[in-house]
């Protein structure tokens, strides 16, 4: 092998740079969830300073990249060490890789069986569960870790607990019959299927925040949220596919592995098989990309891992892989394109989003002219100057993005720097960006854009539903001055919409000269239909009005459980903090948001106009179960099955109290493992102590009668 023709510079000092730049996206993908660069290049970087490395032994640090497993972790979560580190997967792009890798493994193997287990490889991210004894003779489920650095993990365990597809407990039967103890560790991927990521952007757009870019950053973020409630909503998925017992891998091999892990009830990914060759692999590879787009969740390759256990052991591992397992990788969709301007547009929340404009460009099947750029920072990041060409990516994303800028001598760069807007395009008020926030945001709150986007969301589908209520009337309505707000739409006479035009331009036939004139917009006809909807989304109730008034984080869901819980705009409004935190999703963050919206005069006189005018703004309460009316309860240590936060949930919803402290006014104590001193008060009091099942027969069959 000659010398690599992209490395001029001398070994020493390419070395440095190459270290310093693997760092660097380390650390934006490991610790700050924000690569720049695709797992391809980054592969790139690191086998180039492997060949430096394997070339001059006497340049090797123990601190090299290739010597270790990754990054830091990010802040915030308690860190947990894992039993044996979890590694990462070497990469192939060919089937001629596979070929290599396939005669590496052989060679080393000796006379071992080889045989390798098909995969898919789940876009997710990598989880560590732990099972304990339970004093039934199950395994409890103890800690849910995620890889973090590869060496430490964030406990995410309560998180973790949300996920249906993770078993809480694995009954001694099923123990048995797999021969294994109760402490055991389950290894595999956290994934967000596709409907549920949708939904969940859905929801962020009408809730004004940026959506996630794809669903493995939506799972990660998701995973690290603080508030358990919005997790389980999210509908995580959890696929299983490594079995630990005292941090060594269960002895049978990975196929056995998987079979025994359903068995245990995890959730095993069905595609998967047996192969033998090259042939074989990539006829499963074929398989996997043709069903691709039907899974329902994102892949972004296959894993194959030699089969026999005692053939991984040969074969063992590198610094920061095994050498018994790689992952084949679909290669991004990609296109090259120019970008020939920067659009910027204001949201409802006044953020301002650039969007590259690109000469359309055919890619993955479909026609792309516009690609997100995220924020001003992105723009930085990416050195992107107007008329640069750039390299646009769809591979499992949902929206397309510039993932770098082409500087070959190929493609000259582009000759004009962006300047971000210091002022609103659409107000001409300055822009502000508050500390710790990436976006640029209109803080008028008469920005002419943020009431159209208003207005848009107010009367769109899901929301208000008034059909007709498009871009040209709003606009129309706004230039002309006929809303200032939300409700000025009830307040709309059909002259007004009468009043409304459009300009249409024709070409004149005779002269053959462009003609623009004016023309009503939407007629009688049309006036008298606007009229019709407007009319009939008064009667869209309290949890679309809770939805229109764009109060921050409350989405589709949110407002449905809030109408459900308080009936009554004005119940709302009076509740406080903690009386709003009682409905299910919300948390502190969902809670403050609601009550700040509510503290500000102009939103509370909206509510008075739209009562004003007829909108209704009630609901039908959920009728409360009446099971433990009147009951207090005090809760203590860890239960087996349930968290604090849903065994409190449980007790509230069949009307119980629950309290931090025992007294004598306390109807139970609930305890659980490690219950400290409220136990003893308990005691002391002669207060009923009740375990997990006990509060769930109670739940059930009500206090029993004295
Ligand atoms: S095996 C040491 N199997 O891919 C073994 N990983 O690129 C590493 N992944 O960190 C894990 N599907 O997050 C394995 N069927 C699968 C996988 C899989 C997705 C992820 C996992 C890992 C990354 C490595």
């Amino acid at each position: 092998m000659g010398k690599p023709k992209d490395t001029p510079l001398k070994p020493a000092r390419r070395t440095e740079e190459l270290r310093a730049e693997l760092r660097r996206h380390e650390h934006l993908y490991y610790a700050l969830d924000a690569p720049e660069v695709s797992d391809q290049e980054y592969d790139g970087l690191m086998n180039e300073l492997k060949r430096i490395e394997a070339a001059h032994p006497e340049l090797l640090t123990p601190d090299s990249p290739t010597q270790r497993v990754g990054g830091k972790p990010a802040e915030g979560f308690r860190k947990v060490r894992h039993s044996r580190p979890m590694l990462s997967l070497d990469n192939a792009y060919s089937a001629e890789e596979l070929a290599d890798w396939d005669r590496r493994v052989h060679e080393l193997a000796g006379n071992l069986v080889v045989e390798y287990m098909a995969e898919l490889k789940l876009d997710g991210l990598s989880i560590a569960l732990r099972y304990e004894a339970g004093e039934d003779g199950s395994a409890r489920l103890a800690s849910g870790v995620t890889r973090g650095d590869g060496q430490t993990g964030e406990d995410v365990t309560t998180n973790v607990r949300t996920i249906r597809s993770v078993p809480l407990s694995i009954s001694p039967d099923k123990l048995k019959k797999a021969g294994l103890p109760q402490a055991i560790e389950i290894r595999g991927e956290v994934v967000m299927p596709e409907a549920a990521f949708l939904r969940m952007n859905e929801e962020r757009e009408q809730e004004g925040l940026p959506a996630a870019v794809n669903p493995r950053n939506a799972a990660a973020g998701t995973l690290r949220t603080l508030e358990p409630s919005i997790v389980a909503n999210r509908r995580l998925v959890f696929f299983a596919y490594f079995l630990l017992i005292e941090g060594e891998y269960w002895p049978n091999g990975q196929r056995a592995t998987l079979d025994v892990l359903g068995s245990l009830g995890f959730r095993v990914n069905a595609h998967r098989k047996l192969v033998g060759t090259v042939e074989e692999m990539t006829e499963f590879i074929d398989d996997a990309e043709s069903k691709r787009s039907t899974l329902g969740y994102e892949i972004d390759g296959v894993v194959l891992k030699v089969d026999s256990h005692a053939t991984q052991q040969r074969l063992g591992y590198t610094g920061r892989a095994p050498r018994w397992a790689i992952a084949y990788k679909f290669t991004a969709k990609s296109g090259v394109t120019q970008v020939n301007d920067i659009l910027i547009t204001v949201g409802r929340t006044g953020k301002l989003t650039p969007t590259a404009m690109l000469t359309p460009v055919f890619v993955g099947g479909v026609t792309v002219s516009r690609a997100t750029l995220h924020n001003a920072d992105f723009i930085d990041r990416l050195g992107l100057l107007l008329g640069d060409w750039v390299k646009v990516e769809r591979g499992g994303d949902v929206i397309p993005k510039v993932a770098e800028v082409i500087t070959d001598d190929a493609h000259p760069r582009g000759n004009r720097k962006f300047h971000f807007p210091t002022d609103c395009p659409e107000c001409g008020n300055p822009v502000v960006r508050e500390e710790g926030e990436v976006d640029w945001r209109c803080v008028n709150a008469d920005c002419p854009a943020k009431l159209r986007e208003t207005l848009l969301h107010f009367g769109s589908r899901g929301v208000m539903n008034i059909e007709g209520l498009g871009d040209a009337v709003v606009q129309q309505l706004l230039e002309k001055k006929l809303v200032a707000s939300v409700a000025d739409l009830y307040r709309l006479k059909d002259e007004d919409l009468l009043a409304l035009t459009a300009q249409v331009t024709q070409i004149n036939k005779k002269t053959g000269v462009e003609e623009t004139r004016e023309r009503q917009l939407l007629g009688p006809k049309g006036t008298a239909n606007l009229q019709k909807e407007i009319a009939a989304s008064k009667e869209a109730g309290l949890a679309r009005v809770l939805m229109g008034l764009g109060i921050r984080f409350v989405g589709e869901r949110t407002a449905e459980l809030l109408a459900e819980e308080f009936g009554d705009i004005r119940e709302v409004m009076k509740a406080d903090g903690e009386q709003l935190e009682r409905v299910e999703e919300v948390g502190p963050r969902i809670s403050e948001a609601i009550v700040d919206f509510f503290t500000r005069p102009s939103n509370r006189a909206l509510v008075d106009s739209l009562e004003t005018l007829k909108v209704k703004m009630t609901a039908e309460k959920k009728v409360r179960s009446t099971q433990l009316a009147g009951l207090t309860f005090v809760l203590t240590g860890t239960l087996p099955t349930l968290t604090r936060d849903e065994a409190k949930k449980r007790i509230e919803d069949a009307g119980g109290k629950t309290a931090g402290s025992v007294s004598k006014k306390t109807s139970y104590v609930v305890a659980g493992e490690e219950a400290g001193s409220k136990l003893d008060k308990a005691i002391e009091l002669k207060i009923p102590v009740l375990d997990e099942a006990g509060l769930l027969t109670l739940l059930k069959d009500g206090p029993a009668a004295e």
